[in-house]
């Protein structure tokens, strides 16, 4: 706990005077309360009960005017107070979230991919999202009540105590109660929130993943599966809260028994010491008042351990992902090259595994700048796998990539990554305009700059045609574009950061041979050096690569020229047998 709150106050940056203002003006506030029946008790006892009441309301009306004038200034101040203390805990905790969401956001851009393969992202919705609101509600509210309820309680205790010890014995007897209850509350119930936290994040990544996978679903017309799928999510949820409030409720029951109970002594214990002459009517009805403020806070307190244990269960969600490192990071000592990246390019004895197997097994091959290496094999041979470790989408297990001589673990990140232009094998493209997805990585690109781009591409004649050209807004993960102009554009996309090293994934197995051609040309005759990586399928886009490399199971299983390896009669023969 002490952690989240330290945690909480680092956030706080730029707030903390405000927040600690706000609340001194909560234990003001709360002490004004105790002012009330101090005010009534001495009208009671002087005007009312007091031995001496007809005569003083006789002879000193003057007394009371003030009293009873001071009374409502009292209040009225009290209310303007707390109107302020609502205005400064509200903009605090806003204050607060911004800054945990901005750097959450910023945070989980800097992860490594195998954040990615491990977070789903209906989970880290969550967390952004509800878990946070979480957040805001603990500054504004459980802090606040926490606090005013301990400085309302003691200040009644020190008043009770003040005006008559037996009686305020008699209602302190109480309090052990109401500790036991919210201590075997707060036992039960934490768990369960974790549990019900889970349940929600399920079912946000169900729908997430439906939302995203419609048109999987509309084609496997699936709805009916996914419904109850999303459907058993859904009850899981449902059922975990239920749980949740059932308990709450039975709680509830005893909580509200034990303040009930303080209002029975106090009926009880207080009209028998009014009658004993012990204390006076006007401190029985400052007792009365005193009670009457504290049944607020009193049944706040049970809601405020059901809140805490929220708190605590998105809070710690939170700052996981808020406190996750990328092991793939800048070096302290890591170099920055003069000009930027050349292109050379070497995998020494590289292996690598996503979990225990090995994708890639002592991988070894040496590109120079400028040249054109074809990569092929079956699925899953490792072919993604080889060339997301260039730009350290992942690191190598063994073995080392260099990148003009130097390994690429030693290079500064920004630099690595943006002289590696890449084409991925499954596209995505942002909601925006299609000049606004080609120059995604080159934000001050010029629209003829995108033009060129787009015509590399060969994208430049299906794009005019498209609604409303370059300014055409593409759907979400572009929606309304076929598969090989979605590529197209993927590849103008790369090209438009003019990189040393340009990483083909697939990237036209959707376009037709005529197109493909006429990519094949275009990047042959690029208007910058680079190297170009090409994974494909058809002999026609590898046949004139300066090296061809033929992966099986993580293995290189053949490599050389096309000459070289038709002779080979291997794997590549055979593709080629098949597709000539
Ligand atoms: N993110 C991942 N997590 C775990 N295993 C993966 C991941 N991506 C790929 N793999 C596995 O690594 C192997 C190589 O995959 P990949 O490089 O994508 O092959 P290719 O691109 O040649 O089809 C496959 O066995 C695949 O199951
Ligand atoms: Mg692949």
């Amino acid at each position: 706990m002490s952690f989240l709150i330290r945690w909480l106050w680092k956030n706080l940056q730029g707030y903390r005077k405000r927040y600690v203002f706000a609340m001194f003006l909560s234990v003001v506030c709360q002490v004004m309360f105790v002012f009330n029946p101090i005010f009534t008790r001495i009208i009671v006892d002087t005007f009312i009960s007091g031995e001496n009441a007809a005569e003083n309301l006789a002879t000193r009306k003057d007394l009371l005017y003030s009293l009873v004038a001071l009374t409502v200034a009292v209040n009225l101040f009290r209310t303007a107070l707390q109107y302020a203390t609502n205005m400064t805990y509200e903009v605090c905790s806003q204050g607060v979230i911004y800054r945990v969401r901005a750097y959450l956001f910023d945070n989980i851009h800097k992860q490594d991919a195998s954040f990615y393969d491990y977070y789903r992202t209906g989970d880290i919705m969550t967390r952004l999202s509800g878990d946070i609101e979480m957040v805001r509600h603990s500054t504004a509210w459980i802090i606040r009540v926490i606090l005013e309820s301990f400085v309302i309680f003691t200040a009644a205790a020190v008043f009770f105590f003040t005006i008559s010890v037996p009686m305020a014995l008699c209602m302190v007897a109480l309090t052990p109660f109401l500790f036991i209850i919210s201590f075997v509350f707060r036992r039960k119930v934490g768990p369960m929130y974790g549990d019900l936290r889970e349940r929600l994040s399920d079912l946000n990544t169900a729908a997430e993943e439906n939302i995203s996978g419609n048109r999987v679903v509309k084609a496997f017309a699936a709805e009916e599966f996914e419904k109850s799928r999303f459907g058993s999510f859904n009850g899981e949820y449902s059922s975990a809260n239920k749980k949740t409030a059932l308990v709450w409720w039975k709680f509830f029951f005893p909580m509200e028994t034990a303040s009930q109970a303080i209002m029975a002594v106090h009926l009880t214990a207080g009209g028998l010491f009014v009658i004993g002459g012990e204390i006076t009517l006007g401190d029985y009805m400052a007792f009365s008042m005193l009670i009457w403020t504290m049944s607020g806070p009193m049944s706040w307190l049970g809601n405020i351990i059901n809140d805490l244990q929220r708190f605590t269960a998105s809070a710690n969600k939170i700052i996981e992902i808020y406190y996750s490192r990328s092991r793939i990071a800048d070096r302290a000592d890591a170099v920055e090259l003069d000009g930027g990246i050349k292109g050379d390019i070497e995998f020494k004895n590289v292996s690598f595994g996503y979990g225990h197997e090995e994708a890639l097994s002592d991988v070894s091959f040496k590109i120079k700048a400028g040249q054109t290496v074809a990569i092929m094999g079956e699925t899953g041979s490792g072919k993604t796998t080889l060339v997301n470790l260039i730009p350290r989408i992942y690191d190598v297990t063994k073995g080392e990539i260099t990148v003009d001589g130097h390994n690429v673990r030693m290079l500064k990140l920004a630099q690595l990554r943006s002289g590696i232009g890449m084409a991925t094998q499954e596209v995505l493209l942002y909601s925006d305009t299609i000049e606004g997805n080609i120059a995604f990585g080159n934000s001050g690109m010029d629209f003829s700059g995108v033009e060129a781009c787009a015509k590399a591409a060969d994208a430049d004649g299906f794009i005019k045609n498209t609604s409303d050209g370059y300014d055409t807004i593409i759907g979400e993960r572009g929606v309304g574009l076929s598969g090989g102009q979605k590529q197209r554009i993927a590849l103008a996309r790369a090209l438009a950061i003019k990189p040393s090293i340009l990483i083909l994934d697939d990237t036209t197995s959707a376009v037709d041979s005529e197109t493909e051609k006429h990519i094949q040309e275009s990047l042959k005759n690029l208007d910058f050096t680079c190297t170009k990586i090409i994974i494909a399928a058809r002999i026609s886009s590898t046949k004139d690569a300066d090296k061809i490399i033929v992966l099986k199971g993580g293995k290189i299983a053949e490599t050389g020229t096309h000459e070289e390896l038709l002779r080979n009669n291997g794997y590549y023969r055979e593709v080629y047998d098949l597709q000539s």
